[in-house]
């Protein structure tokens, strides 16, 4: 796969993605939405992938998307931009796999958003973050509004939305924005034991979690019980059900192989 946007590489049961525009902080264009998706139906096909890792650099995760491509355009190409951002981070969103955002530097409108849509942020001491889109007389339409919500409640979704300020790791990390925070020369290691540890986990188990958790969005509480008490009884079905039970009751890890 050729990627002129981001560098896109595996490890270890990791596949990792670097934002890599960083002339313009990471900021994102139509060509990194297209590489983000791109990325998606690579880490859907390949088994090997456990777990997905999206980074940028020490300067900036992104810091939204690139303003000067905004100036010129009509309604209907923001509508046709911010759907694309939708789509793409949907797709991100619904890869099967947890997704890890590792972040440095700024985290800003649609970088803040991507790392919205990941299930979990770690974030370097230096991370900055904030949705600051009102100030330039628009809103985040990478679904800021309703992810964070979502995450963090109403009233600070309205505060950090409506005022439009950059706020600092330890901020987001209290907010709840951010599940882990670390000094920054530790974010890469931190992010390779996170990423190894869910690497570690039963992928089928992961995945029925993740839609579940997802799902809970969408679903009055009876219906989402019935399907969580259904997949439970689903994953009973699986060898690594067997196996970590098994391993279990013989004191040994488990090794566990999506089947
Ligand atoms: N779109 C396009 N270019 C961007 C950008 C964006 N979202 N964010 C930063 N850049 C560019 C700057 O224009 C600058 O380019 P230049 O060197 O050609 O002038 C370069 O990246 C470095 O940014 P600069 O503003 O000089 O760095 P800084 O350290 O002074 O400030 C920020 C950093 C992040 C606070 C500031 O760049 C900023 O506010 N960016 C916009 C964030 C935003 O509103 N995002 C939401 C977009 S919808």
């Amino acid at each position: 796969m050729d990627f002129q946007t981001v560098i896109y590489t595996k490890e270890e049961g990791a596949a990792i993605v670097q934002l890599n525009r960083p002339e313009v902080l990471n900021a994102f264009n139509e060509e990194v939405l297209r590489e983000l998706e791109m990325v998606a139906d690579d880490v859907v096909r390949d088994d090997e992938v456990k777990v997905v890792v999206i980074k940028g650099n020490e300067t900036a995760f992104a810091a939204g998307a690139d303003i000067k491509n905004f100036v010129s355009y009509s309604p209907r190409d923001a509508h046709q931009y911010i759907s694309q951002v939708q789509v793409s981070m949907g797709k991100l969103l619904g890869v099967g796999k947890p997704t890890i955002a590792s972040i440095a530097g700024y985290a800003l409108g649609g970088g803040c958003e991507l790392a919205l849509a990941c299930d979990f942020r770690i974030a370097a001491d230096t991370a900055h973050f904030g949705l600051p889109e009102i100030n330039l007389g628009i809103i985040p339409g990478g679904g800021g509004t309703q992810r964070l919500t979502r995450l963090i409640g109403e009233a600070k979704t309205k505060q950090l939305i409506m005022l439009g300020e950059i706020f600092d790791a330890q901020s987001a990390y209290e907010l709840g924005l951010v599940n882990f925070l670390v000094p920054l020369p530790d974010l890469e290691e931190a992010t390779r034991k996170l990423a190894k540890k869910l690497c570690r986990k039963p992928p089928l188990a992961i995945r029925t979690a993740k839609e579940l958790i997802q799902l809970s969005y969408d679903v009055d509480i009876y219906n989402g019980l019935m399907m969580e008490k259904e997949k439970f009884a689903y994953l009973f079905s699986t060898e690594d059900q067997t196996e970590g039970m098994k391993a279990f009751l013989e004191g040994r890890k488990a090794t566990f192989t999506g089947r």
